[in-house]
């Protein structure tokens, strides 16, 4: 096939993950005879430097031309001036709100080996293949908000559309098919009503999928339930706010945020693609960013976006594979234990593939 990537390193280690994983997408397309364009733009501080703006005008064009966007990461302390009106992450929330990506997922699995990273006993975390599905453009982030001047009172608003729920639970039903067929439902129907709504209207559509199981848990049994049975979870869908403190809490499972991905999607097939680690200014330039966040990110635009799903799980295999083998960039490396460069990790990634 032929397909058009827009690619965004933006800053940090964003650049060194980017340039090897565009090493394992070539690979890819030799491999399954694809065609492959990459085109590189700026977002973020980089872009701050350049044009005064963390998202060029000329960038949100190359990205509408493109089948999908991968993107690194943005920020450092060279533009985190908090008096400042320009900043980096900026450029993340105007992009998501250009493209209309309203479904931020999330995969979060554990490695046998790297069970002693995890602060959980490794029976527990046995197993543990959990895909987030999050609302990321409405919920109580996006609601009517008011600080009252000096008053002593403050509100935000939570507010659910029945079309908003839908089309995330149509997302998270699908995921499911392709997975474990199990939906796990995150409210708090019993006090809120946008959360009434949303229960009602995920039980009508998972009358659409009879194969899916679905669950529904009260957000605060689900933090619980997260550390206790974690390995029980296929896909957890929420709303924008539960979704984004479960989904940090679930990540402590995958012994380090290097390993973790991300892609946020609209209702076509087009998509944005990140890891969901920043910019690591403190290991930036120095050959030890983890490129597995940002590796498996890669994975997840050729399974949503081209659908490619034979190449996607080739690269989540021979990543499982190098790690099996005993490659450990630092941070997910145990005392004592020998450690690789950014490089060598995807050199190996690529002797598998
Ligand atoms: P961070 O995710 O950049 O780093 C947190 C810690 O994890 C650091 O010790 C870092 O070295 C480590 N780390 C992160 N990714 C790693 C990787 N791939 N391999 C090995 N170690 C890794 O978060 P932090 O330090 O809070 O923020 C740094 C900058 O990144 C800030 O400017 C922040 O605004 C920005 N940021 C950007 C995000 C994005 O682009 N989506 C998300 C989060 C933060
Ligand atoms: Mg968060």
């Amino acid at each position: 096939m032929k397909a058009t990537i827009a690619t965004l390193p933006g800053d940090g280690i964003g650049p060194e993950v980017m340039v090897e994983t565009l090493r394992v997408l070539s690979a890819i397309g030799s491999k399954y005879g694809h065609d492959f364009t990459t085109t590189e733009s700026l977002i973020g501080g980089i872009a701050i430097d350049e044009t005064g703006n963390p998202l060029p005008d000329e960038t949100i064009k190359t990205c509408e031309e493109a089948d999908a966007i991968l993107l690194a990461a943005v920020g450092g302390p060279k533009w985190s001036d908090p008096t400042s009106d320009v900043r980096p992450e900026q450029g993340l929330l105007k992009i998501r709100q250009h493209f209309g990506l309203f479904a931020n997922l999330r995969p979060v699995k554990t490695y046998p080996a790297l069970a002693s990273h995890v602060p959980l006993r490794a029976d527990l975390i046995e197993g543990v293949d959990i895909l987030f599905v999050r609302e990321l453009t409405g919920g109580i982030y996006f609601g009517q908000r008011k600080e009252m001047g000096d008053s002593d009172e403050a509100y935000d608003t939570m507010l659910y559309s029945r079309p908003e729920v839908e089309r995330l639970a149509h997302v998270a039903f699908r995921a499911a098919q392709g997975r474990r067929n199990k939906v796990t439902s995150v409210d708090k129907a019993n006090v809120l009503a946008s959360m009434r709504l949303w229960r009602k209207t995920v039980v009508q559509v998972a009358e659409d999928y009879e194969d899916v199981e679905l669950e529904h848990l009260l957000v605060d049994a689900c933090t619980m339930h997260l550390l206790t049975r974690p390995s029980s979870f296929d896909v957890i869908m929420a709303g924008n706010m539960f979704g984004d403190i479960l989904s940090d809490e679930a990540s402590v499972l995958a012994g380090s945020l290097g390993m973790l991905p991300s892609a946020s999607l609209g209702a076509g097939r087009f998509g944005m693609y990140e890891p969901v680690h920043g910019s690591a200014p403190d290991i930036a330039g120095q050959g030890k960013a983890n490129p597995i966040g940002m590796l498996l990110s890669l994975a997840m635009l050729l399974r949503y976006s081209l659908e490619l799903e034979e190449e996607a799980r080739a690269i989540e295999t021979a990543i499982d594979d190098v790690l099996a083998d005993g490659l450990r960039t630092p941070d997910i490396a145990s005392k004592g234990e020998a450690v690789c460069s950014t490089t060598e990790f995807v050199d190996a990634v690529l002797a598998k593939l």
